[in-house]
């Protein structure tokens, strides 16, 4: 009897520890220890192997202008300039050949995705993580970081293409009646020049929406413009940055005229063995903020008032829909004005959990 106790306390106190190591290991390290891991395994050279055995466990910087300014996505996106990681799943996947004409020890990684270059949780370094946060420019909001280095004259058109339209849609829609732009324009609303700098994309895209939805009593009127002609106009504020954003990219302004169209991001595949391995879930409920959800929706009293209420939401919609609707919401609300957030299959799960309990 007394022997089977002292077993199950030694278990006991075994489990307990390995629960608290677990849970006092940072989520970075876990990447960089299965990217350790991997990196041994897919070594084909003896040198190669001894290369990614003598790899620590540390967080890693990337010293940017003049050492000003410092980025930590490298911490976990440990594989962007390794080719063995090619079938990987992010972060340890092999970044496109974009990085070949920008190096990362120049250029960085913020000057093209936003996010927040100094955190190491993902959910801060994505900008999901505080109210204020810069959240990743993703999909075609990317143009707007194109843009803010190659204007629309250095690469073919169809990489500049959405900055180019909301330029034309600010002056059709008479925008500059009420806001100035460098210098130019009325005064009844805010000078917009650097809008870009002091707002997110997905403000920006909620207010033009419904100002009276995010800006209580706001008098700007509401355009009936399509999820077209919203996203073109919020990706082309974005380009409008302060002094020292703009000082930020001065010596990086391409001057070289480039016909050909950008790499793309390396052929996607079935395999998604780390993913897999190192567990990495969103919690739904917070994603709700951090994804900028709220920007435009209530949950009971708290929330903006853009789109419809989800207090109940679960009511009128099952998971299946909800996920539909999440990943693309045209297919479910074709003609609407919900934004595509370019949410990937892991916030999607996470969000329909939340939205599911909305009953
Ligand atoms: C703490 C680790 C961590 C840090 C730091 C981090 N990331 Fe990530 N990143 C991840 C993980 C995990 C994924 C895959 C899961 C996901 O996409 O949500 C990912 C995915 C991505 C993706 C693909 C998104 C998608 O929807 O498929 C991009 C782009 C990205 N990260 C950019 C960045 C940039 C830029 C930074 C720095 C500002 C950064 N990351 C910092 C962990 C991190
Ligand atoms: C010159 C601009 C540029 C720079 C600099 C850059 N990226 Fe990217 N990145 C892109 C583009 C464009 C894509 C493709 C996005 C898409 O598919 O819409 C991409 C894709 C990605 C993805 C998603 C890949 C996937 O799984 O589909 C991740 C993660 C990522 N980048 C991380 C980084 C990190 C980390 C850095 C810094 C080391 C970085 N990027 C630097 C432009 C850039
Ligand atoms: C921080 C500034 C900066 C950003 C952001 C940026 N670029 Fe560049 N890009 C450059 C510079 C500088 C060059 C080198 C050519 C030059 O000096 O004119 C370049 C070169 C290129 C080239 C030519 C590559 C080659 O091999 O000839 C392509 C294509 C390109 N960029 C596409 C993009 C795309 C697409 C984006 C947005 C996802 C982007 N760039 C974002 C500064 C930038
Ligand atoms: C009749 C005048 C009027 C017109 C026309 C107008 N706005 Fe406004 N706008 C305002 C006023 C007033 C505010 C301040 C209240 C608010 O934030 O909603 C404002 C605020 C904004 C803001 C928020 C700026 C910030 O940093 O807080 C943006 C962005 C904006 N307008 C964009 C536009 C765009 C894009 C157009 C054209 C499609 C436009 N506005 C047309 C009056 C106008
Ligand atoms: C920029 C504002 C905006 C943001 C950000 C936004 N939505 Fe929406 N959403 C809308 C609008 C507007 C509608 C109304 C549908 C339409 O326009 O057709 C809508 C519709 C919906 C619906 C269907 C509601 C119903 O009553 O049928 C759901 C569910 C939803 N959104 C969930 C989300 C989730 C989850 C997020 C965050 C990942 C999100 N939305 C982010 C504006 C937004």
């Amino acid at each position: 009897m007394e022997r089977s106790l002292g077993i199950f306390g030694v278990a006991l106190t075994l489990v307990l520890g390995w629960t608290l190591w677990d849970a006092s290991q940072q989520e970075w390290e876990r990447y960089q220890e299965a990217y350790y891991r991997e990196a041994v395994r897919l070594a084909q050279k003896g040198s190669q192997k001894e290369w990614a055995r003598n790899l620590r466990t540390e967080i890693r910087q990337l010293q940017l202008n003049g050492h000003t300014s410092v980025e930590r996505c490298v911490t976990c996106h440990l594989g962007y300039n390794n080719p063995a990681f090619q079938n990987f799943a992010a972060p340890l996947r092999t970044h496109s050949a974009l990085l070949k004409s920008h190096p990362e020890e120049r250029f960085g990684c913020v000057a093209c995705h936003g996010g927040e270059g100094r955190a190491v949780t993902t959910l801060e370094a994505h900008g999901q993580g505080a109210v204020a946060a810069k959240p990743l420019l993703r999909g075609k909001y990317m143009q707007a970081a194109c843009y803010n280095c190659h204007g629309a004259n250095t690469l073919p058109p169809e990489a500049t293409a959405a900055v180019v339209r909301g330029t034309q849609l600010v002056n059709s829609y008479f925008c500059l009646a009420c806001h100035k732009i460098d210098g130019e324009g009325g005064e009844e609303g805010p000078d917009l020049s650097r809008v870009g700098s002091h707002r997110t994309w997905t403000w920006i895209y909620a207010h033009t929406v419904r100002p009276q939805g995010v800006v209580a009593g706001s008098t700007m009127p509401v355009f009936s413009l399509s999820r077209e002609e919203i996203e073109d106009i919020t990706i082309y504020l974005m380009t409008l940055l302060d002094n020292r954003d703009r000082l930020r990219y001065l010596p990086l302004l391409a001057k070289r005229v480039v016909r050909e169209p950008p790499a793309g991001a390396p052929a996607p595949s079935q395999q998604r063995a780390v993913e897999s391995r190192v567990e990495f879930r969103y919690d739904g409920q917070k994603l709700f903020g951090g994804a900028g959800c709220n920007i435009c929706h209530t949950v009971d009293i708290t929330g903006g008032e853009v789109g419809p209420a989800l207090t109940y939401i679960a009511r009128k919609r099952n998971a299946e829909n909800l996920e539909r609707l999440l990943k693309d919401p045209d297919d479910i609300l074709p003609g609407g004005k919900m934004p595509q957030l370019y949410l990937n299959e892991l916030q999607v799960r996470a969000l329909v959990g939340y939205l599911s309990a909305l009953r």
